[in-house]
């Protein structure tokens, strides 16, 4: 595996692969890999070409400061991973490479930035729309994957890319899990024992949500107070649960009939999300 740190050295190899017909790949990531992760890079195995991953903990996506500070960072071990998964290249910038002046973008709006999890992070999905936009134009990938567990994040990039109009396919991967349900994810590493042992309680509501709906029911509102409520009783402090429209995230109807039931709560320190998708037939 090559790994650069530079836009430059990185753009070399890319055009250099690109004019020996190879197609790119790409995973972009902050880092901290878990089996979330190297699922994604799995996935992009399962196409023909070059695989390039970054890490790149990106400033702006971060509300507050002290968990930009905390956010896990463990290199060595992440690069050790991905060696092992045969990637062919590991793109590592600082903050200052990624936001050059040379690396010019135009960064479209995208309304759904503001609402579910962008109405209590103001600012989130603009920090990540503005640093994939960046990590596009460089990487310029045929292929970007991104995992299902971060469901608003994957409709935002899916409308970034066609608002732009670029050629890159978006593939998403299904969301990995622990045994006991909770979805994998860096900040699982803020939960303190007590709270790792509630924490599966999340991904529980919502599996009761998916089999009253599959049940029949379709007073959605009375179902996501359900769910606020069940989960303040067992120990959250639920930011929404919201059943929505799994295509744009716009309101799910008596007749949507694929639909996404999404949720985001704290427990401690740790501001869990999770999400579930549901084809009602
Ligand atoms: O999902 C992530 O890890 C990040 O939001 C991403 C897409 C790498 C942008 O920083």
């Amino acid at each position: 595996m090559q790994t650069v740190t530079t836009v430059a050295a990185l753009r070399q190899q890319i055009t250099a692969w690109q004019e020996c017909g190879e197609k790119i790949i790409f995973v972009p990531t902050m880092g901290n890999l878990h089996a979330g992760h190297l699922a994604l890079v799995e996935h992009a195995k399962t196409f023909s070409g070059k695989i390039v991953c970054s890490i790149f903990v990106n400033a702006l996506q971060f509300d507050r400061e002290e968990d930009l500070q905390n956010y896990p960072r463990t290199l060595q071990q992440d690069i050790a991973a991905l060696e092992h998964d045969l990637v062919d290249m590991l793109f590592i910038p600082e903050h200052e490479e990624v936001y050059s002046a040379e690396n010019q973008i135009t960064v479209p709006k995208i309304p759904l930035n503001q609402q579910l999890c962008g109405i209590f992070r103001p600012g989130f999905f603009d920090g990540i729309v503005e640093v994939v936009t960046r990590l596009f134009a460089v990487v310029t990938p045929d292929t970007a994957v991104f995992g299902e567990k971060d469901y608003q994040q994957l409709v935002i990039i899916k409308q970034l890319v066609a608002e732009l109009g670029l050629p890159i396919q978006i593939e998403q991967v299904s969301t990995q899990r622990a045994k006991d349900g909770l979805a994998l994810s860096s900040r699982n590493a803020y939960l303190n024992d007590a709270e790792r042992i509630l924490a599966p309680q999340l991904y529980a509501v919502l599996s009761s949500l998916k089999k009253q709906i599959e049940e029949g029911s379709r007073d959605y509102i009375a179902l996501q107070e359900q769910a606020m409520l069940q989960l303040t009783k067992v120990g959250f402090r639920p930011d929404y649960v919201a059943i929505r429209a799994a295509e744009d995230l716009g309101e799910a109807c008596y007749d949507t009939d694929f639909i996404v039931i999404l949720a985001a709560a704290w427990l401690g320190k740790a501001r869990l999300i999770d999400n579930i998708l549901l084809q009602i037939t």
